[in-house]
């Protein structure tokens, strides 16, 4: 089997983590008679520097060729100024709306060996096994009218929460069947006593529970959510909410497994290739000091192994080798260890057991 893989390595540590993630994929490759091409292009801060955009038409319609595409990060501080006409950040929603990618996946479970690592109570962490659903195309992020308008001699900011029915019910449809291969609880994260679009999003979600009898569906209030997060973690299996809520819960949830560093996610949705991204950003802190930690990016692989290429087996040796690296001490500094990122991703091809 052949596939064409579309590397994005992006600005900060990003093509540390790629590259590391990279040696995983073609070890995996090697053993599973999987035969990966991979094309670099650019994205972020750095396009912007050489192409004078965050993304350009033609990486974009690489992207879209791909079989699968592997993000690293994009930002950094000296593209950060607020009045610049354009953003690294910019670069990424527009892959994201290129691709279609409107379900972002972000798994986050508790490593036993890590518990320590994790500022939670370790009883509180128990069995933390859940799944972030985000609506990764709409809401906040894309909604119109978007910009800066004066009126009255006053400058006015304006965002648009907006959604429709069709956008929910996808969204909501793939939650439900993902929440049926897991614990089958679905909890819907909104603000319907606030937001109307929320009100939209809880009709739909309790109208569609009846064609998923065996999953259980609950609601919650997005302030409720966060302190339930902290208070319950191991109480959810499969979330689903609207972008920017996803946002924001999926930080708080990387704080139960102990780093950001460790959390990956998988983009899907329409019939174009996924998007794998680590949850974390560019690091500028770390960059270039081969000390960031690669499991979020290679666990990123791991989906795309898992989603894009139905290799099953394949994500499973991967998550199972850094499960074994964790349990046997391997740390990075995020986790308070000495490790490089090449030192770690070392440990992970060495557990590689097929
Ligand atoms: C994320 C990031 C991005 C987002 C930023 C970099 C635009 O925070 O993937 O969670 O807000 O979606
Ligand atoms: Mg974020």
């Amino acid at each position: 089997m052949h596939k064409h893989i579309v590397l994005l390595p992006g600005d900060g540590i990003g093509p540390e983590v790629v590259s590391a993630a990279r040696r995983v994929l073609d070890a995996v490759a090697a053993r599973l008679h999987l035969n990966l091409t991979y094309v670099e292009h650019l994205i972020g801060g750095c396009a912007i520097d050489r192409q004078g955009t965050a993304l350009s038409a033609e990486t974009l319609r690489a992207c879209q060729n791909a079989d699968a595409v592997l993000l690293g990060a994009v930002g950094g501080p000296q593209w950060d100024d607020p009045t610049a006409p354009v953003r690294p950040e910019q670069g990424l929603l527009a892959l994201r709306k290129g691709l279609g990618v409107f379900a972002n996946l972000r798994p986050v479970r508790v490593y036993p060996s890590l518990v320590d690592a994790s500022p939670l109570r370790p009883e509180k962490l128990q069995g933390v096994d859940l799944l972030v659903v985000r609506e990764l195309t709409g809401g906040l992020y894309f909604g119109e009218p978007k910009g800066r308008f004066e009126e009255n001699g006053h400058l006015r900011a304006v965002d648009t929460l907006e959604y429709r029915d069709d956008e929910i019910e996808r969204i909501l449809d793939l939650s439900f069947r993902l929440a049926q291969n897991r614990r089958r609880k679905l909890t819907l994260v909104d603000k319907a006593n606030v937001l109307e679009s929320s009100r939209l999003w809880r009709q739909i979600a309790t109208q569609m529970a009846s064609r998923y009898p065996d999953v259980r569906l609950d609601v919650l209030l997005v302030d409720t959510a966060a302190m339930r997060l902290i208070t319950h973690p191991a109480n959810f299996d499969v979330i689903v909410t609207e972008n920017m809520f996803g946002d924001i819960l999926t930080d708080e949830a990387a704080v139960l497994s102990g780093s950001m560093g460790l959390l990956p996610s998988a983009s899907l949705g329409g019939s174009g290739p996924g998007l794998y991204e680590p949850i974390h950003g560019s690091a500028p802190d770390i960059a270039g000091q081969g000390i960031a930690n690669p499991l979020g990016t290679i666990l990123s692989a791991a989906m795309m192994l898992r989603y894009s290429f139905h290799l099953e087996e394949g994500a499973r040796v991967v998550e199972m080798a850094v499960e074994r690296a964790l349990a046997e001490g391997c740390r990075t500094r995020d986790l308070g260890g000495s490790l490089t990122t090449e030192e770690m991703t070392g440990a992970v091809l060495e557990r590689l057991v097929f």
